[in-house]
């Protein structure tokens, strides 16, 4: 056991950390002095304050690595206290009571980050399963679990399965967060991976979202644009207790789309702002800014003006398969223009952003790894649809960007590229290759001609559409098509094949965590072809989170008299 000094000092209005946190003890230590570990924190200090429990908007997790996991919280001040910033103490175990310590320590809560707090803890066990928790202000937060990912070398036999949520368009006045409680209960996944509009920038009742305003008031009320108006906008969400309830039992890696700023938004604009609402790029920085500050995502350290906006990133599941997480919005997407998406140099990602996914792409085949997972927004594949095609907002719009990424794949021989897409409120999949029409280059039964495949997931709760129409009889590549479900994607991935399986929701208007298995499809390795599956099995070695004690956080106090 280690104890080091930690010294907080602000630069620039950002509070740092410099050197070790505080406590550093072996993975899997294990306690005996009967002592209950929140105890053993450094004493915070006493601002005294009065009022209800801080933790209002939960905790969460997020970006896992093997040896590290992003913890986050808010400290909400209910103004018994007049502070600018708040000491919050976290500790991370490998048990649920928070007894085997792996690390803890001390970080500030200030007003430069809305009072948000993220730490990022190392020396953690690969692939396993961690419990922690937040002390601020004499409250106790409640424990969530989560969980690291596989060592990069490990072998893809010796990962065998991994589990993943896939979600996206979670709007919160057009329903209950059912698909986020059913999430919630399946124990074995590894992460949730959200694609993005996990808020909408819209006032309510802008987007026939007016069913459930009594019972899901939005806040604010207005269009957001300003820094405190996004700040606002989240908190809102992460007020839902199914929201909550689904951060508490796993790690998110989340990219954002278009909603988290404004809709159809791109590296210079967005489709409903014009300047009486100021200035775009000042909104689209506070967007961004409030997005890092309130989601757990580990942020770039470069330091670099831009670094902010750059939140493409990777994540290695052993040799089992990379996650190459993708923003097809605002870090290199040129104007939606239909009439110019065969110029050559057309950019959805953005040079900077293309060339670092190939690099990516080749390393990942250079260290062996199975799969290729691209998480982005946009649908990748050719598609004729009426609504896909009119408005030109996917890969189609951006043709001669797609060229050039199936043509990588194709010219550099990158087996078993599995795209994962959200944004379009619809479930889809397909076989993805440059001329999917043409019987000559592509055969919808063997998939000869197909480089990799895709799915669609379908909107939390977003509008869907009214029928399951355009779709496969016009796109021979096509393999599933569902537009008038919500719901989430499954995916169940070993060395030898990748399923995806579809689960919706049975209502919207009410509280109501079942959800039902609806499509199952799989390709096997170097296929890159997409045949029927069944519904997989769970994984039965994953402990379960015991039910959050029904009060959000208990005062420190209670909590020792109690031990
Ligand atoms: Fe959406």
């Amino acid at each position: 056991m280690t104890h080091e000094k930690t010294r907080i000092y602000k630069t620039g209005g950002q509070v740092t950390v410099s050197g070790t946190m505080l406590t550093q003890l072996s993975a899997c230590s294990s306690d005996d002095d009967n002592v209950r570990p929140l105890n053993k924190l450094y004493d915070l200090d006493d601002l005294g304050y009065q009022g209800a429990a801080p933790f209002v908007h939960g905790i969460a997790s997020g970006d896992p690595l093997h040896g590290r996991v992003i913890l986050w919280t808010r400290i909400t001040n209910d103004g018994s206290i007049e502070v600018s910033s708040i000491p919050v103490a976290y500790t991370i175990a490998t048990d649920p009571t928070l007894k085997n310590i792996v690390a803890q320590g001390r970080e500030k809560a200030s007003t430069a980050s809305d009072f948000t707090v993220k730490v990022d803890p190392k020396n953690l066990q690969p692939n396993a399963t961690c419990y922690y928790g937040f002390e601020a202000l004499g409250y106790l937060s409640p424990i969530d679990r989560t969980r690291t990912i596989p060592h990069p070398d490990l072998p893809a036999s010796e990962v065998d399965r991994v589990r993943l949520a896939v979600v996206s368009c979670s709007n919160y006045g057009f329903g209950y967060f059912n698909g986020y409680a059913n999430i919630a209960k399946q124990i074995d996944i590894s992460a949730v991976i959200h694609l993005g509009d996990y808020i909408y920038e819209y006032r309510e009742g802008f987007y026939r979202d007016n069913d459930l305003r009594e019972e899901r008031p939005l806040f604010p009320k207005n269009e957001i644009i300003s820094l405190d108006d996004y700040r606002r906008r989240y908190a809102c969400y992460r007020t839902d207790i199914d929201l909550q309830e689904c951060h508490r039992q796993h790690p998110f890696i989340a990219v954002w789309d278009d909603h988290e700023i404004a809709d159809n938004s791109w590296k210079d604009g967005a489709r409903f702002h014009n300047d009486s609402k100021g200035s775009y790029l000042e909104r689209k920085m506070s967007a961004v800014r409030a997005y890092h500050e309130w989601m757990p995502i580990r942020d770039d350290s470069s330091n670099e003006l831009d670094s902010q906006l750059r939140i493409y990133r990777r994540f290695e599941f052993g040799k089992l398969f990379d996650l190459n997480m993708l923003d097809t919005r605002i870090f290199g997407r040129e104007k939606l223009d239909a009439a110019a998406s065969n110029e050559p140099e057309r950019q959805l990602l953005g040079l900077e952003q293309e060339n670092w996914l190939y690099l990516k792409m080749l390393e990942g085949k250079r260290r062996q790894a199975t799969w290729q997972i691209l998480g982005q927004q946009v649908i990748l594949a050719p598609f004729k649809g009426a609504s896909a095609t009119n408005s030109g907002d996917i890969w189609n719009g951006y043709a001669s960007a797609r060229t050039r990424l199936l043509d990588f794949i194709e010219e550099n021989a990158i087996d078993n590229t599995v795209v994962l897409t959200g944004d379009y409120h619809a479930s889809f999949a397909f076989d993805v290759c440059q001329n999917p029409f043409d019987a000559n280059s592509y055969n919808p039964e063997t998939g000869k001609g197909s480089i990799a495949v895709e799915f669609v997931c379908p909107a939390l709760t977003s509008l869907a559409f009214p029928e399951s129409g355009a779709g496969v009889e016009e796109n021979p590549h096509q393999k599933f098509n569902n537009q008038t479900d919500h719901g989430y994607m499954l995916l169940d991935i070993n060395e030898q094949a990748f399923q995806c399986e579809w689960y919706y929701t049975e209502t919207l208007k009410k509280r109501d965590d079942r959800c039902r298995y609806a499509k199952g499809l799989v390709t096997q390795a170097s296929s890159n072809h997409l045949v029927e599956g069944g519904q997989s099995r769970p994984i039965t070695r994953t402990a379960a989170l015991a039910s959050k004690d029904s009060s959000i956080a208990m005062k420190k106090s209670a909590a020792l008299s109690a031990g």
